[in-house]
C-alpha cells in the first residue's frame, strides 16, 4: 500500500522509505519516547503474505533471535522481531548511506574504486565473519547471502553486514516451493547445485566480492541465469592475478583460496583474508568510502522540506573520491524525492530480487507516472510489463499513462502464465496474481554407468531416481557423473501421471 510519510506504525514514525527487498519494504523511522527522547532506527516490514505464512514467520523468528545475538561494528545490529497490526517487522540499527551494490553500479559505470578501498572493504566483511564468540569460538552462523545489497556503507565509511541468516527464512525448506531463490552469482557452488551447506558457503560468497572489488569485474559474468549458475557450480574463472595482474600476490592467492569450488579446499574461516588483508590497509581509505557514500546516499524527505530550490540539472559524476558536496547533492536529488517513491533499477538478470521498473525512465519521471506494487502468490515469478521484462515479483512498476492499457505477465515454474490487465485509475496501488498450478507428472531416470541428476539447478539424487511431481510440459535435465567428469542436460516431455522412464548413457 502507498501510505504517505511519515506516518505512525506502532510505537515508531516511518520517516523516509530506504528501499525494498525480496521480504519488504524498509523504512527509515523514529523511535519516539518520553522527555523528547528519539532514536533512528531502521525498520523493515515484511510483506503480507509472508506475514501470514506460519512456517516462514517460525523461521524467520528463529534466524532474528540469531541475528540478535550477534554484535560487531561491522554488523548490522538486529533489535527486535515483533508485530504490529498483523504487519510482521525487524528492527535494526539504521545506517545512514548506502550499499556497495550502488557503489559497484557506480564503478561499472566507469569509476574506479581505488585498491586500498577495495582492500578495506573486504577487510571488514573478513573481520565479522571470522568474528568469535564470547567463548573464544568462531561463530558458526551462516549469512547465505553474502552479496553487494547485503553490504551497507555509510557516510563515515564503516562497512556493515546487514540480514545475517535472514535469508534462509525464505528458502524452499521454509515456504515448501521448488522455487530457486537468491542471488545466484554470489552463490557458492555447493549452494547452486542443491546440496548442504555451510558457513563455508559465505566464503565462497566473499571471494566473489573480493574478485569484483579488485579486478573491477564480476568472476562469473553470465548474460542469462543459466549462464551464471553453469560458471559458479563448476567455479569456472579468470584467476585473479590475470585478471588484475599487479594484485599482491598474498592477497590474489587469499581471494583464489576463498573460490575453492569444493568447501574443503577453501580456508576453515575468514581470518586468513582479514589477516592477508591487514598490511595493505590505508589509513585514508575509510575516510574516501565514506565521502563517496555521501554522494551516492539519497537525502530523506525530512531533509529535503528546507530546501526551496528543486530544479537544477543533475551534474556530470566526478571521479572517485570526491570531497562531500552534501548541499548541491540535496538540491539534486530534490527532484527524485518529492515524485513519487522510489527511483527505478535496472534488473540485472542473475539476480532475482532486485525491484524492477518496466519503462526506462531511470533519470526522470514525468509528473504523472503511478506506482503499483505486483504481488504474485506464491512470489518470484518473472514479470512482463507491455512485453518487457519487469523483474520478479513482488515488484514495484512505474506506469506511465502514455503506455495504457497495462498488461503484465507472470511467469513461474510449475504454474500457468497469467495475464492481468492492471487499472492504475482506480485507487487500486496493489494487484495480486493468483498463480494457478499446472498439473504434474513422475518421470524414472537412469544412467549408465550412473549420475547425478539435477532439476532447476538443485540435485535431486544419483540415479536410479524417479522425479516426482514435474510440471507437465517440456523441461530440462542435467545429469552429471565427476567421476567421468561428464555433464549431459537434456529435454524431456512430460505428461499429466506415469511417464516412459528415461535412460541416459554417460559415455555416449
Ligand atoms: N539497516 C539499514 N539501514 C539503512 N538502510 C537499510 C538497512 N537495511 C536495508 N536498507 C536499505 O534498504 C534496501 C532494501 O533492503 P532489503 O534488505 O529489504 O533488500 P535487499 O537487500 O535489496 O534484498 P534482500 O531482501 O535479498 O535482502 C537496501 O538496499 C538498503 O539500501
Ligand atoms: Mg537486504
Amino acid at each position: 500500500m502507498h501510505q504517505t510519510l511519515p506516518r505512525e506504525f506502532g510505537r515508531f514514525k516511518l520517516i523516509d522509505k530506504l528501499g525494498m527487498g525480496g521480504m519488504g519494504e524498509v523504512y527509515l523511522a523514529k523511535i519516539i519516547g518520553p522527555d523528547r527522547f528519539e532514536r533512528e532506527v531502521a525498520v523493515k516490514l515484511i510483506l503480507s503474505h509472508l506475514s501470514r505464512d506460519g512456517s516462514f514467520r517460525e523461521l524467520f523468528s528463529q534466524e532474528a533471535r540469531l541475528a540478535a545475538t550477534l554484535h560487531h561494528p561491522n554488523i548490522v545490529s538486529v533489535y527486535e522481531y515483533g508485530r504490529i497490526d498483523d504487519t510482521d517487522f525487524l528492527l535494526m540499527e539504521y545506517v545512514n548511506g548506502t550499499d556497495l551494490r550502488t557503489i559497484i553500479k557506480r564503478i561499472e559505470g566507469g569509476d574506479q574504486m581505488p585498491e586500498e578501498v577495495a582492500l578495506m572493504i573486504l577487510h571488514r566483511i573478513a573481520r565479522a565473519h571470522s568474528r568469535k564468540t564470547a567463548s573464544g569460538n568462531y561463530s558458526g552462523i551462516i549469512h547465505q547471502d553474502l552479496s553487494p545489497h547485503n553490504i551497507l556503507i555509510s557516510t563515515a565509511g564503516e562497512v556493515k553486514i546487514a540480514d545475517f541468516g535472514i535469508a534462509r527464512a525464505l528458502t524452499d525448506e521454509a515456504t515448501g516451493g521448488t522455487t530457486f531463490r537468491g542471488k545466484a552469482s554470489y552463490m557458492s557452488p555447493e549452494q547452486v547445485d542443491g546440496r548442504e551447506i555451510d558457513h563455508r558457503t559465505d566464503l565462497f560468497s566473499l571471494g566473489t566480492l573480493a574478485y569484483q572489488l579488485l579486478a573491477g569485474k564480476h568472476p562469473f559474468p553470465g548474460s542469462t541465469r543459466e549462464d551464471t549458475i553453469r560458471a559458479v557450480s563448476k567455479a569456472e574463472h579468470i584467476p585473479l592475478h590475470e585478471a588484475r595482474p599487479h594484485i599482491q600476490q598474498a592477497v590474489s592467492d587469499a581471494v583464489e583460496d576463498l573460490l575453492a569450488v569444493l568447501p574443503d579446499d577453501r580456508p576453515e574461516n575468514a581470518a586468513a583474508m582479514a589477516e592477508a588483508l591487514e598490511p595493505h590497509l590505508d589509513a585514508t581509505a575509510e575516510r574516501r568510502l565514506g565521502e563517496f557514500a555521501s554522494e551516492e546516499r539519497k537525502p530523506s524527505r525530512r531533509e529535503l522540506t528546507s530546501l526551496t530550490a528543486p530544479t537544477l540539472a543533475r551534474p556530470a559524476r566526478t571521479k572517485f573520491p570526491l570531497a562531500a558536496s552534501g548541499l548541491i547533492l540535496l538540491i539534486v536529488f530534490t527532484l527524485f524525492m518529492l515524485l513519487p517513491d522510489r527511483t527505478p533499477e535496472k534488473p540485472d538478470p542473475a539476480d532475482s530480487k532486485m525491484v524492477a521498473s518496466a519503462s526506462d525512465h531511470s533519470t526522470s519521471r514525468a509528473p504523472n507516472l503511478s506506482n503499483m506494487r505486483i504481488i504474485t502468490e506464491p512470489p518470484g515469478a518473472n514479470l512482463m510489463l507491455n512485453g518487457k521484462p519487469a523483474g520478479k515479483s513482488p515488484a514495484e512498476l512505474t506506469l506511465d499513462p502514455a503506455e495504457e492499457p497495462f498488461d503484465v505477465r507472470a511467469q513461474l515454474y510449475g504454474y500457468k502464465p497469467a495475464v492481468n490487465r492492471l487499472k492504475p485509475g482506480s485507487g487500486e496501488s496493489e494487484h495480486i496474481i493468483q498463480m494457478i498450478p499446472l498439473p504434474v507428472g513422475s518421470v524414472p531416470v537412469n544412467a549408465v554407468p550412473w549420475a547425478r541428476v539435477y532439476h532447476n539447478g538443485k540435485l535431486i539424487d544419483t540415479t536410479p531416481v524417479v522425479l516426482e511431481n514435474l510440471p507437465v510440459g517440456e523441461r530440462e535435465i542435467t545429469l552429471r557423473n565427476e567421476i567421468l567428469g561428464i555433464d549431459k542436460t537434456l529435454k524431456i516431455t512430460v505428461l499429466e501421471g506415469k511417464n516412459e522412464p528415461v535412460l541416459v548413457r554417460m559415455g555416449d
